[in-house]
């Protein structure tokens, strides 16, 4: 995989710490990767990784994502880096999963879940389009990661289709968390129609079910096995990806 800027939002933890991880061990690493985070107490790994990195500028960025003025900041942060060369790789990675079943769910628990899966994301592409758009704008047209890229992590649990009598009713503590995940394949199912024609890929990714504080330790996969999966995929998207809804090998999932 080839990108010479990739933007990581929620790099201080989880999958976000791990697509960081092994985007600086690529036979041609990044020249800059921004880390975003939103707490300094909690940075210390990606500290280390930026302190030891040879190759590579990790810029770390303190952005909430659901944050308008620190969204606007770090386009900034990144735009006087990158230069006319843009941005080559959004990572839209940072989100929240508190459980909650239904009928018990509250107002402010679906509020979090649809403000920080769903609208940051959209907030967080629509500040760093021009960058997007200014390195999609190179030749030679096509669409890859070396070009234009926005990597949105996505959920299985956002499916519609995959909601039948078949499934599990102890899954529904997810109710907000998959309909902020449904939410979010729309918004950028359709921003993939909006930006059609100028080689900006969009693309919804299911990393699977991971060992992370969010995933919890009786997952199936370690963080490592399933970046390294997306990585390769992500390596591999092409044209025909654009607006699409895949798991981690690229495999469509239904929407
Ligand atoms: N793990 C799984 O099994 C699984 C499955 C499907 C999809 N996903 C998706 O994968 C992505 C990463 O999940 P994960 O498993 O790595 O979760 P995680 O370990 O809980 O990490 C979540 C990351 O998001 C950040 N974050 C949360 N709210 C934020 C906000 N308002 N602004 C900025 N950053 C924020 C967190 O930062 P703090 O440290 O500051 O809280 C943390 O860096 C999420 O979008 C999740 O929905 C995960």
């Amino acid at each position: 995989m080839e990108a010479e800027s990739v933007l990581v939002t929620g790099a201080n933890r989880g999958i976000g710490l791990e697509f960081v991880r092994q985007l600086v061990t690529l036979p041609k690493p990044p020249k800059y990767i921004f880390a975003t985070y939103r707490d300094r107490n909690k940075i210390e790994i990606l500290k280390q990784l930026r302190d030891t990195c040879k190759k590579t500028l990790i810029l770390l960025i303190k952005m909430d994502v659901t944050n308008a003025e620190q969204i606007e900041n770090a386009r900034y942060l990144i735009e006087d880096l990158v230069r006319d060369k843009g941005l080559n790789l959004l990572i839209n990675n940072a989100g929240v999963y508190i459980r909650q079943s239904i009928p018990d769910t509250t107002e402010e628990n679906m509020l979090l879940h649809f403000t920080t899966n769903t609208v940051a994301p959209v907030m967080v592409l629509k500040a760093t389009l021009p960058l997007l758009q200014q390195a999609a704008s190179h030749e030679p047209p096509r669409m890859n990661v070396s070009k234009a890229v926005v990597l949105n992590i996505s959920s299985l649990g956002g499916s519609i289709q995959y909601k039948t009598n078949n499934f599990p009713r102890g899954k529904l503590h997810g109710f907000s968390y998959q309909i902020s995940k449904a939410a979010l394949n729309m918004a950028m199912k359709s921003i993939s129609l909006a930006v059609e024609g100028q080689d900006i890929l969009i693309v919804n990714m299911c990393p699977g079910w991971v060992k992370t504080d969010m995933g919890r330790n009786a997952a199936e996969l370690e963080v490592s096995e399933s970046v390294s999966a997306m990585m390769d995929t992500v390596s591999r998207l092409n044209q025909s990806h654009h607006g699409a809804f895949i798991d981690r090998y690229g495999e469509p999932i239904p929407y």
